[in-house]
């Protein structure tokens, strides 16, 4: 009895380890990353879109098709990239091994690991687009995958296929979701493959074209993740989650969707998501404003971690859709104006991403520093001023008294100077204004009086860098290994955690 009892305790423990676990792992994944259109009159060449990832903390991208110049620019840069086989390719890649075989042997392999390929998208809506090669879809999905197998990359590159949510039928409540029954020859055995091979569902979420067939259904603060009114949050009666924008919505219906099938264990990546900046007559809510709170909204409810309804704090990465306007692409306006860069790398608009943390950080044109938070704890402060003054090897000599910086003599003050030093010594490199959550980045320069923060690294206005002081990211650079010793704030906890225990050992 004894025994069974501590069993069944232990048992418990060893859950709640896993439970946490889980969480812990699906937290750290939580990234936005951006798509990349080429459909431009003057597309810039790779080098200088590469400049302008950098500039903006860009650490995950998505190619449409595996673009050599683009793989060879991104080489060492650090930045994650899922390459696609284009739709044009996928019927020899579905109908032969070997074909497959090639593909990756050319377009992966041979890159690999200089350029950090995490992902292989096969095709791009192919059951929207190119319905006829729904039959040989998954065989493409193995092929490419048993392709990574013989080069020992499988467990590096995952394998999907982006899916258009239009898939989904009755996405709303998201427990009634289900995907188009027609498709289920297809979809079973690809979900099947995602769970075998820990994949995971590529889906593209757009609640501008919820919101616009919705025949004003679908309010538009809803859509743009505005807060509502409690009477017009949406309630899923089945489930009684409360939904306050399309979005959740949406990726929730995917997981309801899949779970009809019986797959409750396959995470969902988005592959695509954004709303253009600019429309016709008839496309009234396509404008600069509502494109900017969607996208800065969406960054910020992605990298705050906070999940879906049905899966709370369970990271959905996702990719904007898209990176720069793709001004010769046909079809409405819109379709022409859904990116976040022009043709020269200027913003067409800046993003509202305060506190957010470093990625798209607002503009290329105007400077940026590395501030105090003036909510900052006065020691976990100290404690970061020390570090960046020491080991973080920023002059501090303007500190001293008599020198520029020193008045006014507050640890805010000399913090800010010693922060923003650091954050451009490091080429503004990711992670390098955080200080473990007391430093901000900001445009308003702090100098002041004889303390100037004179910087001479600035980025050109067509993404180009110009004059970078010292970039010291280079192939392995990543948030965690630049900068400040203990950023992640898992690790935080792990250090508190293992503090109360020892508090708590020494007070027995
Ligand atoms: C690619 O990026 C991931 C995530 O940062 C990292 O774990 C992995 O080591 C990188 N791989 C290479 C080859 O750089
Ligand atoms: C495809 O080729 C791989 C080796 O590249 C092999 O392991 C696999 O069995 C082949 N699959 C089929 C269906 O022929
Ligand atoms: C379901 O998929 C089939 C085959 O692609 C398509 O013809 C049909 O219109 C879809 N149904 C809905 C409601 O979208
Ligand atoms: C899902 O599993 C249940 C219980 O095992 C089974 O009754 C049902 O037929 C399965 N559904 C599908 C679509 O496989
Ligand atoms: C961030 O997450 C917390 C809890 O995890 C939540 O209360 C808060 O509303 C979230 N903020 C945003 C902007 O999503
Ligand atoms: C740069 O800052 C100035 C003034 O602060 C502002 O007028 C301008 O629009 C900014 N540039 C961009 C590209 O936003
Ligand atoms: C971005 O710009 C806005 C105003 O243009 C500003 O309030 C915000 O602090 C900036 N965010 C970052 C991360 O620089
Ligand atoms: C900024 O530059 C000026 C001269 O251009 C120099 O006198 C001043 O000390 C510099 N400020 C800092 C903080 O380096
Ligand atoms: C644009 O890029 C080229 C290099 O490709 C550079 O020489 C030029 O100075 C840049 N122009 C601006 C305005 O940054
Ligand atoms: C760029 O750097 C070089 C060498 O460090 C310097 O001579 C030049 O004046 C700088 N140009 C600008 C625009 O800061
Ligand atoms: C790149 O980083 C590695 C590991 O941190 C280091 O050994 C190497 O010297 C660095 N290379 C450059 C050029 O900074």
């Amino acid at each position: 009895m004894a025994a069974s009892a501590s069993s069944v305790v232990l048992l418990l423990i060893l859950a709640l380890l896993l439970v946490g676990f889980t969480v812990v792992t699906a937290d750290e994944g939580a990234f936005v990353g951006v798509n990349i259109g080429t459909d431009l009159s003057d597309m810039p060449n790779p080098t200088q879109v590469v400049a302008l990832l950098k500039s903006q903390n860009i650490r995950h991208i998505r190619l449409y098709d595996a673009d050599r110049g683009m793989l060879v620019a991104l080489a060492n840069s650090g930045i994650q990239v899922m390459v696609s086989v284009p739709n044009e390719q996928i019927l020899g890649v579905g109908q032969s091994n070997s074909t497959a075989a090639n593909w990756v042997s050319q377009n992966v392999v041979a890159h690999y690991p200089a350029t950090n390929i995490t992902a292989i998208a096969v095709g791009s809506d192919v059951l929207t687009s190119l319905p006829n090669a729904a039959p040989i879809l998954v065989n493409a999905l193995k092929f490419i995958h048993s392709a990574l197998v013989a080069s020992n990359l499988d467990r590096e590159i995952k394998v999907s296929t982006p899916l258009s949510s239009s898939l989904i039928l009755d996405p709303f409540p998201p427990s009634n979701a289900f995907f188009n029954k027609s498709l289920s020859s297809v979809l079973v055995p690809m979900l099947s493959f995602l769970q075998t091979t820990s994949s995971y569902l590529m889906l593209n979420v757009y609640p501008y074209y919820d919101y616009m067939q919705s025949n004003g259904l679908i309010l538009l603060d809803y859509a743009l993740f505005k807060p509502l009114p409690s009477n017009k949050e949406a309630v899923d009666p089945n489930t009684l989650l409360h939904y306050t924008n399309v979005f959740d919505a949406a990726v929730d219906a995917a997981y309801f969707a899949m779970s009809y099938l019986n797959f409750t264990n396959v995470p969902v990546v988005v592959t695509e998501s954004g709303w253009p900046s600019k429309g016709d007559s008839n496309e009234p809510d396509a404008t600069m404003d509502n494109a900017n709170t969607y996208n800065s909204n969406l960054i910020r409810h992605i990298l705050n971690n906070t999940g879906t309804p049905k899966h709370p704090g369970i990271a959905v990465s996702t990719y904007i859709y898209e990176l720069y306007n793709e001004d010769a692409k046909s079809g409405p306006i819109s379709e022409k104006n859904w990116g976040l860069f022009d043709q020269n790398g200027r913003p067409i608009y800046i993003l509202h991403l305060t506190g957010s943390g470093s990625v798209l950080a607002n503009d290329t044109t105007n400077q940026t520093y590395c501030t105090a938070r003036e909510d900052a704890d006065p020691k976990m402060l100290q404690a970061a001023l020390d570090w960046a003054c020491g080991a973080g090897k920023v002059d501090c000599s303007p500190l001293m008294q008599g020198e520029p910086c020193y008045e006014p003599d507050t640890v805010a003050a000399h913090a800010t100077y010693a922060f923003d030093t650091y954050y451009h010594q490091t080429g503004k490199a990711p992670g390098s204004c955080d200080f473990n959550g007391v430093a901000a980045v900001t445009t308003t320069d702090p100098s002041h009086d004889t303390c100037l923060f004179n910087r001479s690294s600035s980025v050109g206005t067509n993404g180009t860098l110009s004059n970078v002081t010292a970039p010291s990211i280079n192939s392995t650079g990543s948030a965690s290994d630049v900068g400040f010793p203990y950023q992640g704030s898992s690790i935080q906890t792990l250090l508190w955690l293992l503090g109360t225990i020892l508090t708590a050992l020494l007070m027995l």
